[in-house]
């Protein structure tokens, strides 16, 4: 889950152009960053800072690099602690090298070298490559012919760029596992671990497959297979409009402005599936019949598994088609049985998540039927399935997901509503219903979100100060519950639980007393009297209860809570769209109070591509 990347040019210093990608890629890792370039004389030229990509700024402008070839990486720490010692490139006198992975047999490849008197400068995984690569170089071998050797030898999986000492019309990369983009831009060729890195330099992109590697010149690049044979994979044009916002738009975190966001992602993922004005759905052209499968089985991880979660209700409910929900670093642990005649659907922000993209590629080899519902269009999962739903959130650099989550959520409730309507269960003029009530969802968004000073008030005077905080759902908003405790854990590293609230005095309910805010997530549907009991079993025992509901439902609370939120009321089938701004919100609070760091939280990479 690092971040790599590498530049040729003839003319240009490429080090602005690597600072500015691995900018894009920080949310892939902020443990530490480096980058090397070739001088004037051939000579490779190393920089590399522990932490955030403004260290390595800075060590730059007080020793400055330049270049016109040169590869760049940030970093996620797997292998040996976040110091500038393990910070990459890793390198001999001959190559430099970036990595992004895990190389599984590095030990053993290690002590090998050990034994030749080769001696290492770093805890990681990743120095063996540039180690056996300066080895096959030493013994006579071409970049190419070492490359081969190398990439046989490594076990695991890794994307990887090499720079060559002396050879300043030169990159080599490789993938087997963790993704690699190649760009072919304005006298420029580029690789990277995305297209956010590699799109704004390219006029067209390439994804090598498992096992490719590539030979980048100034003239071209060439792709070949693990065999070395040349081969084409597609590429696909960029947009010369084209450009990464990287700014906040005057927002204080990408959090806060993404969470705001999510009225226009919302409208945005919907309107792709609309037909018409009256409300009727159509989803992508897809190479079977999702309503004809007999068993949908949706694997994830983290939000991403929340989101599928309130999936399994929706769809179970209006499509009465059943449904399974796995994480995706348990499911293929647990020899699961999938149906020859279900379909498999992984949901992904990213696209990249390994142990998602694991999953697919265990149900593609038990010849399941494979969609993928992403917010990154040319993603491994995407590319990999069958048939891909696209949500239209947009880059979502806050480490936690925000507007991807609701934009998932717009595609799942879509989903089971054409599903259902797909099954006969639901009549047109209920379709149209449906629909309108999803198409007034930003309209409630936009008001939630002018209530952000009252959640800051709670955030502030009850959620900041606790040290444990229960969240308590039902329903289809139990997963909200979940994610709430999600959020405020990885953000505001506050102890945080979800549980669904029927479940609470079967054991959690020791956990409460006078110092525990219990959220309470309460719309006034079918369950409401069954939440308000619950909400009463916490009272009694001195628990602070946040009430977050509407209106009607507070009306109906026999004591005042410690604190309230209260929100629009609608039908009850899209409270799960409503509950997500203020338990984001929330957590958003509570970490500005704490003084953590939001968009970058500690130990937190986005993209989580190790399994
Ligand atoms: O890119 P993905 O949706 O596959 O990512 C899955 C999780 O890593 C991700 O949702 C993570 O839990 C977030 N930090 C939650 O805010």
């Amino acid at each position: 889950m690092c971040g790599i990347i590498g530049i040729l040019t003839k003319n240009d210093d490429v080090v602005p152009q690597i600072m500015n990608g691995l900018k894009l890629l920080e949310y892939r890792g902020y443990d530490s960053a480096g980058l090397a370039v070739l001088d004037e004389d051939g000579q490779l030229e190393r920089r590399r800072a522990s932490g955030k990509i403004s260290a390595l700024a800075e060590k730059i402008s007080a020793d400055p690099v330049s270049g016109k070839v040169g590869i760049g990486h940030t970093r996620w720490a797997t292998h040996g602690p976040a110091t500038e010692m393990n910070a990459h490139p890793l390198a001999t006198s001959k190559v430099a090298v970036v990595h992004n992975g895990i190389i599984e047999n590095f030990q053993e490849i290690k002590q090998d070298l050990l034994a030749q008197g080769c001696e290492f400068e770093s805890q990681t995984d990743s120095e063996v490559a540039a180690k056996l690569m300066h080895k096959y170089l030493h013994e006579g071998m071409s970049p190419e012919e070492a490359t081969m050797a190398v990439l046989g030898r490594l076990e695991g999986a890794f994307s990887l760029a090499f720079l060559f000492a002396d050879r300043p019309d030169l990159l080599i990369g490789a993938r087997r596992g963790s993704p690699l983009a190649v760009g072919w831009g304005k006298e420029l060729m580029c690789l990277g671990s995305d297209a956010l890195a590699v799109g704004p330099l390219s006029a067209k992109i390439a994804y090598l497959d498992d096992d490719d590697w590539v030979v980048l010149t100034n003239e071209d690049a060439i792709i070949r297979t693990s065999s070395g044979k040349a081969v084409r994979r597609a590429s696909t044009p960029v947009d010369p409009n084209f450009q990464v916002n990287l700014g906040k738009s005057g927002y204080r975190h990408f959090m806060l402005k993404e969470m705001h966001e999510q009225p226009q992602v919302v409208g945005d993922t919907l309107s792709t599936l609309l037909e018409g004005k009256e409300g009727r759905l159509r989803l992508p052209e897809l190479p079977f019949e999702l309503e004809k499968a007999s068993r949908l089985n949706i694997v994830s991880c983290g939000t991403s598994y929340y989101a599928s979660l309130v999936g399994k209700y929706w769809i179970e409910n209006l499509a009465q088609m059943p449904v399974d929900t796995d994480l995706a670093s348990e499911f293929r642990y647990r020899r699961p049985v999938l149906d020859p005649n279900g379909i498999s659907l992984f949901i992904s922000q990213s696209g990249e998540t390994a142990d998602t993209l694991a999953a697919l590629r265990h149900c593609k080899s038990r010849n399941q039927r494979l969609l993928s519902l992403v917010n990154v269009k040319d993603s491994s999962l995407a590319r990999e399935a069958d048939g891909t739903l696209l949500t239209m959130a947009g880059p979502e650099f806050g480490v936690a997901s925000t507007k991807a989550f609701t934009a998932q959520l717009t595609m799942l409730a879509a989903l089971a509503v054409t599903l259902g309507a797909k099954r006969g269960l639901i009549s047109e003029p209920e379709q149209f219903r449906l629909v309108r009530l999803l198409m007034e969802i930003p309209a409630h968004m936009a008001e939630i979100l002018t209530k952000a000073p009252v959640i800051e008030a709670i955030s502030k005077n009850v959620i900041a100060p606790a040290r444990d905080v229960l969240y308590l759902g039902r329903g289809q908003n139990y997963p909200l519950a979940l994610e709430g405790a999600l959020k405020l854990k990885e953000l505001s590293y506050i102890h945080a639980e979800g549980y669904a609230a029927g479940e609470i005095k079967h054991g959690p309910i020791a956990l409460v007393d006078e110092t525990v805010p219990v959220v309470v997530l309460a719309p006034s549907d079918s369950l409401f009297p069954k939440i308000m009991s619950n909400l009463e079993v916490v009272r009694a025992r001195g628990g602070q209860v946040i009430f977050m509901g509407d209106n009607r439902g507070y009306e109906r609370l026999t004591d005042e809570p410690t604190a309230k939120i209260i929100l629009s009321q609608v039908d009850p089938f899209v409270t799960p769209l409503i509950f997500a701004l203020p338990v984001q919100l929330l957590a958003y609070y509570a970490a500005v109070f704490k003084g953590t760091d939001v968009d970058q939280p500690r130990n937190l990479a986005k993209s989580v591509t190790v399994e």
